[in-house]
């Protein structure tokens, strides 16, 4: 008699359905569950594609073991396929029409009691992180990273076929342009240097441009040591694309027809035609330049409103060049003084000096925050001038046009949340297009790119660039992109700078000296001048993708061994302090702060 391991898997647990009838099978997997039935046991057994019922009797001597198998043992049993008795028939479970008869039955591997339920959603996140491999076990996870598989397959095919080629660009590389902080790398070989992450192979792939592979894809790792958030971590991965002798038209043609494609497979939704919509359309209607479209609450523009209303905060502020702004709440009429207190705090922290609440009864009843201040037709005029109804609410910002967008359009996507106007059964996409070039940094009184630096402004624009005509840089556009899906940015990118006298006015207009310009990026304005092809490109985040596609609130869900807010792994408990012999060799001596900080930790992880 041989062991049931030594004999071959015959099929996965989840893939058995009346079909397999009959037949003899060889399954292994994992305990997901065992119940003891009158001298029978039950066990749901789990491999990757689901579950299936498998009965045993201890009484035979093949399976005497079966009552020492407990939650996550891992079993291989032997035995036949047969339909359910009537009135056992599970049809929540794909194989709940049969289960089987084991005839023999062999313990693998015993399992320590697993520090919480598999696919119990209420454990915290921290402690499932710090046991990934088993929450990877659950169900929930599991369907997602094989939708992930999927789209990647996706692609890998689609690129392919429109002759597109993958090639893979180095992690060990030097600061790329993104603006985020860099991960930085030790060097043993050559001490007191470092490499630098790549944030995004962005100056790799226009090389690749410039050496002639005329369109060129890859699934990249990119590292940004930013503030995250449920959408960022430190290392994520990108759809990377560039292509030469193109214009925005391509770029946008090809990429649309990659989401149709995702999207068709994985959904079997026609995303059709995607909308395009101007950086200043996205800022004065929705307050954002990625803009949730799945509702339609939008911001409106009170400046003609509030002329001559007598109320001087919205007077100052059109004086001022400011802006007075509000949106329409519809059905909000009848909020509570808490309920609209929570809306001030809210644009509040988001920089606004106060929000303005005017609402109607059903009646037409007004009440207002300013009712003591203006007169009655005046507010009228405002509320009904917004488009505002009975049984609505206005809720104003009289403040910059950068923080009246950001306090409304951050109110909008929370009420858009909390009554309930979200169609969260479609997934609206659109691209923003015509952003602007520079944007000013009033903190460190310099223009920087709003892009990045390689990026092309629009023909109009080039002469005033090469010219430094610098009254021109707040108005210049962009040959920039974005894709916005559910509010969400999905991907990024723009035609490139290709001659070098425009990219040295870029470099110039953004404040780098021609020392830092050489050091940063010597090698490619160099290589800008061997014969550079028109090109450009654009990046996804392949992590948000699939956030999307699985309907989950984060990136984590669909992330293998993803990191924490604190960009720290909880499970290999990285980073950690390392060796001191290791620190000497790559030559590198901790600060005061640092020896404090990992005070007492040393010994423990040495050990
Ligand atoms: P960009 O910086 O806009 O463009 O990045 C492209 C896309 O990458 C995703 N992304 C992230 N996803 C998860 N975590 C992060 N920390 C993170 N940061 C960015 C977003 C974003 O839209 N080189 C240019 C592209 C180009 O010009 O071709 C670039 O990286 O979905």
């Amino acid at each position: 008699m041989k062991f049931v391991s030594e004999i071959k898997r015959t099929n996965y647990c989840g893939e058995l359905s009346a079909q397999n009838n009959g037949q003899k099978v060889v399954l292994m997997g994992w305990v997901n569950g065992r119940r003891d039935h009158g001298g029978l046991v039950f066990i749901d057994l789990r491999d990757r594609t689901g579950l299936v019922q498998i009965v045993l009797n201890p009484q035979d001597a093949q399976m005497k073991m079966a009552k020492d198998i407990r939650g996550e043992y891992v079993i291989a049993i032997s035995g036949k396929v047969q339909g359910r008795p009537d009135g056992m028939i599970n049809k929540k479970l794909p194989t709940g029409e049969i289960e089987v008869v084991c005839e023999s039955c062999e313990i693998l591997s015993v399992a320590k009691t697993i520090p919480f339920q598999i696919d119990d959603q209420n454990v915290s996140e921290n402690l499932r992180l710090k046991y990934r491999y088993l929450d990877l076990r659950s169900e929930n996870l599991q369907k997602n990273l094989i939708i992930r598989h999927r789209v990647a397959q996706i692609v890998r095919n689609y690129y392919s076929d429109n002759k597109f080629l993958e090639v893979e660009t180095p992690i060990l590389y030097k600061s790329t342009p993104e603006g985020a902080r860099d991960y930085l790398v030790p060097s043993r070989v050559s001490p007191g240097r470092f490499y630098a992450l790549p944030q995004s192979p962005q100056t790799l792939k226009q090389l690749l441009m410039i050496s002639g592979y005329d369109r060129y894809f890859q699934i990249a790792k990119c590292f940004r040591d930013e503030d995250l958030r449920a959408e960022r971590q430190p290392e994520f991965t990108q759809i990377d694309v560039e292509m030469s002798f193109v214009d925005v038209e391509d770029i946008v043609q090809v990429s649309e027809g990659l989401f149709k494609k995702i999207w068709k497979e994985i959904k079997n939704v026609d995303i059709g035609d995607i909308p395009r919509i101007t950086f200043q359309e996205a800022m004065d209607r929705f307050g954002n330049d990625k803009p949730d479209t799945r509702f339609a609450m939008e911001l409106v523009n009170l400046a003609s409103a509030v002329k001559g209303c007598g109320f001087k905060v919205f007077e100052d502020a059109i004086s001022r060049g400011d802006v007075v702004k509000g949106i329409v709440v519809s059905g909000a009429g009848t909020y509570s003084r808490s309920q609209i207190d929570k809306l001030t705090k809210m644009a509040q922290t988001l920089g606004a000096k106060g929000l303005v609440w005017v609402k109607a009864d059903a009646s037409g009843v007004l009440t207002s925050s300013i009712s003591k201040v203006i007169a009655e037709d005046k507010l009228k005029n405002i509320f009904s001038n917004s488009g505002a109804k009975n049984g609505d609410m206005l809720l104003i910002v009289a403040d910059t046009f950068d923080t009246t967008s950001k306090a409304l359009s951050q109110l909008r996507l929370h009420l858009g949340e909390e009554l309930n106007l979200i169609d969260k059964t479609k997934d609206k996409f659109l691209w923003v297009i015509d952003f602007p070039l520079f944007e000013y940094d009033t903190e460190n009184k310099r223009w920087a790119a709003r892009h990045h630096p390689f990026t092309s402004p629009q023909n109009d624009s080039i002469e005033d660039l090469v010219e430094y005509n610098e009254k021109k840089f707040g108005n210049m556009l962009a040959k920039a992109y974005d894709l916005v899906c559910n509010g969400h940015e999905l991907g990024g990118g723009s035609i490139r700078i290709f001659r070098n006298e425009v990219q040295s006015a870029m470099f110039k207009a953004l404040g780098l000296g021609e020392e830092e310009v050489k050091i940063k990026f010597g090698f490619f304005i160099e290589a800008l001048q061997y014969g550079t092809p028109p090109h450009g490109g654009i990046a996804f985040g392949l992590d948000r993708i699939c956030m999307i596609l699985c309907k989950t609130e984060s990136i984590r869900d669909v992330i293998a061994f993803p990191k924490t807010a604190k960009a720290s792994d909880l499970m290999a408990e990285a980073p950690n302090v390392v060796d001191r012999a290791q620190l000497l060799e790559l030559g590198i001596r901790l600060g005061p702060q640092a020896e404090k900080l990992i005070e007492g930790e040393e010994t423990a992880t040495m050990d």
